[in-house]
């Protein structure tokens, strides 16, 4: 159960004792018969099975995957110097003052005025960045700023990047300051590679000078784009070969309130024009509060689908169903609005949006994805650099919703999406837990409307996620298609900040997971949750890959995901135990797939044991059997085991060959060990 009053209170499988497993089978026990029933094959495995779930959440966007350095370039946050604070020495800084007198745009109202009474070294303004800022000795980076020159004797900006100690590291000059806004762009070159640097800027001379939009942005980005991503944490996605990204959240597409909701419309367009909104996660954990956390959007839609290209994967948006977030202020939007005309979609009494608004935006967000340049919102794509379709094909409607208010407004949602594009597959939600009352309706509910996709969610106890690797075993195969968006074994508790990404935790996921394969026809797709975290600056913890202002890594819970998606194959094939053995029984959990495109049989194990145990494996009715199979294998004696920066591959899959002696072959499975076997045998 989660300790924080403002979070949820979740059905959470805490303290169970687990079933009552029978003790470890010996290696010297007879070897467990596996038959993996080659010539029965199931149903398909969905080509975009393992996939990645990303929210800004634990500075997931700014201060990780967008990669600028300037925290709060544009003053545009609730208090406008967020990020920065005045330098006073030599001759001081006198004014230091937030303004709106002729903005650079509408969008972007706030600017600072720097006001130095007499010239002097230290006259200006420091930004922290985002807890500091990696740079790299040699790399390159783009300052830019807009500057406008006003009364006094000031034509120039010294720009200093210092060390975290204070040393330079590299400096340079915006000169030729006129009295009109103007953008301004130097390069800059660290002359040391520095985790937590920062950025200052003086005034050369006396006088006073307006200064916004301030960004110092790497060069080195994701397929080097201008405004692109953090190399690294991509390179970590894209190594997944995931099939779907889901964005942008989670709670964040809620807000608090409806106010504070994601409003994909306001993350498009020129970056210096996005307006920066609160982060809901800034402080939703008293003990991790984040006062300083906004979402620049710098990493807005347009990204999103951007990256989803990017890494191979098909992009799911989710959007907000007209509710806030139920663990939080529960807003809710009226159900439709009753004035017509210009106003419609928005309540004519409140002029608060009605769920119409919700829905259009929907629409047009499909539109913007795939529409033609002729149509408006395709126009903006286009206009953004993209002029052929990103191909969108499914949306989620609303993230963890639940009770009548969800599924009230879900309907008619849903039809008007599907009026307008039969084809775009709908995701809709199961709440926030795994079970239950409400859980129990929204499925039947969700059923009786013939939903495609439901979205379930768990984060539970490592052993929920053992003793739940039947879960799909018995689902109907003519209701809606599983989506399990969101899971993680949490090793104390639902938003404890104890939580581990240790072994243990990923070894029961990947036991689970061997549920998820086995239903590969009812779960359509999983993903792991959350994505990404800042080593200095998370609000939630086990996360799937933490980072740091200049490195990165993947969890143990990383490689279980990435295993599972790189042998996803493309067929079930149905696995048998000997008598009436459960799958799980005895700490061994197993599942089986074809690969057609290889012609391979893929066997997952799961030995949740610390010794290590022989298995017959039994390809039945395998044809063109290989000589040798290849195995990879991710493993730890010790259950607490986790991956850090400076141990990243502490648990990390290592491969071998295994002879393959015929159709029956005995495979030693490790301690504690999840092994994906490779056999050529299905041609
Ligand atoms: O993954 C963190 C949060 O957990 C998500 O935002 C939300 O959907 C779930 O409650």
């Amino acid at each position: 159960m989660l300790p924080l009053p403002t979070f949820r209170v979740r059905l959470l499988a805490a303290g169970l004792t687990g079933l009552s497993w029978l003790p470890a089978a010996a290696q010297t026990a007879a070897p467990t018969t596996i038959t993996v029933q080659v010539n029965k094959p199931g149903g398909a495995v969905s080509k975009n099975m393992y996939g990645l779930f990303f929210e800004d959440i634990n500075f997931a966007a700014d201060g990780g995957l967008y990669p600028e350095l300037v925290k709060n370039k544009s003053f545009e946050t609730d208090e406008h110097l967020v990020g920065w604070k005045a330098l006073r020495g030599g001759a001081g800084l006198e004014t230091y003052a937030v303004l709106t007198q002729q903005p650079i745009s509408a969008t972007n109202r706030h600017f600072v005025r720097l006001n130095a009474r007499v010239a002097g070294p230290d006259a200006g303004m420091v930004n922290e960045g985002f807890r500091g800022m990696g740079v790299k000795q040699n790399a390159e980076y783009t300052f830019s700023l807009y500057a406008r020159k006003g009364p006094g004797s000031v034509n120039s900006l010294t720009v200093t990047l210092e060390s975290e100690k204070g040393q330079p590291l590299a400096q340079a000059q915006v000169s030729g300051l006129t009295s009109e806004w103007k953008k301004y762009s130097l390069p800059i070159k660290p002359s040391a590679t520095d985790a937590k640097a920062h950025l200052k800027i003086t005034l050369d001379g006396a006088g006073t000078v307006d200064v916004d939009v301030v960004s110092l942005f790497p060069k080195d980005t994701w397929n080097n784009r201008p405004n692109g991503l953090r190399p690294d944490l991509v390179q970590l996605l894209k190594d997944m070969q995931p099939g779907f990204l889901r964005f942008p959240g989670g709670c964040i597409v809620e807000g608090r309130t409806l106010a504070e909701r994601y409003q994909w419309k306001k993350t498009i367009g020129d970056v210096a024009s996005r307006e920066p909104l609160i982060n809901r996660w800034n402080m939703e954990f008293k003990h991790r509060s984040t006062p300083d956390y906004y979402q620049s959007f710098g990493l807005g839609f347009f990204e999103y689908f951007q990256l989803s290209e990017d890494i191979g994967a098909e992009p799911l948006p989710i959007l907000n169903v007209g509710m806030a977030c139920q663990f939080n202020s529960a807003e809710l939007a009226p159900m439709s609005s009753t004035a017509g005309g210009p106003n419609a979609g928005n309540d004519p009494n409140t002029g608060d949006p009605t769920l119409d608004t919700f829905i259009q935006d929907a629409i047009d967000l499909i539109e913007f994805a795939n529409g033609p340049a002729s149509s408006p919102w395709g126009a903006k794509r286009v206009a953004m650099g993209h002029p052929a379709p990103f191909n969108l094909k499914m949306i989620g409607i609303g993230n963890e919703q639940w009770g009548p208010q969800y599924l009230e407004r879900y309907e008619p949602f849903a039809k008007a999406v599907k009026a307008k594009y039969p084809n775009i597959q709908i995701v809709s939600s199961a709440g926030p837990s795994p079970d239950g009352e409400l859980f129990d309706k929204a499925s039947k509910r969700l059923g009786e409307l013939n939903a495609e996709y439901v979205d379930e969610h768990y984060y539970a106890k490592p052993e929920w996620f053992r003793e739940h690797a039947d879960r799909y075993d018995k689902y109907s195969r003519k209701g809606p298609k599983i989506f399990a968006g969101e899971y993680a074994a949490q090793s104390v508790a639902i938003g404890s900040p104890d939580n581990k990404n240790s072994w243990d935790c990923a070894l029961s996921e990947a036991a689970f997971m061997t549920g998820l394969e086995r239903n590969a026809d009812v779960v359509g797709m999983a993903s792991y949750a959350p994505m990404l975290a800042h080593v200095d600056a998370w609000q939630w913890t086990p996360n799937m890959i933490w980072f740091d202002n200049l490195n990165s890594y993947g969890t143990t819970n990383y490689y279980v995901q990435k295993l599972y998606a790189l042998n996803k194959g493309t067929t079930i094939l149905p696995v048998q135990l000997p008598g009436n053995a459960k799958n799980g029984q005895d700490n061994l959990f197993v599942s089986a797939v074809a690969d057609n495109g290889t012609g391979e049989v893929v066997v997952k194990l799961v030995n949740y044991s610390p010794e290590a145990r022989t298995v017959k494996v039994n390809l039945a009715g395998a044809k063109k059997l290989g000589k040798t199979g290849k195995a990879t294998v991710l493993a730890s004696p010790d259950l607490q085991a986790q991956n850090t920066l400076e141990q990243p591959t502490n648990v990390a899959p290592k491969e071998s060959e295994f002879k393959v002696s015929s159709a029956i072959f005995d495979y030693t499975l490790a301690p504690n060990s999840f092994t994906v076997l490779r056999v050529a045998g299905k041609k």
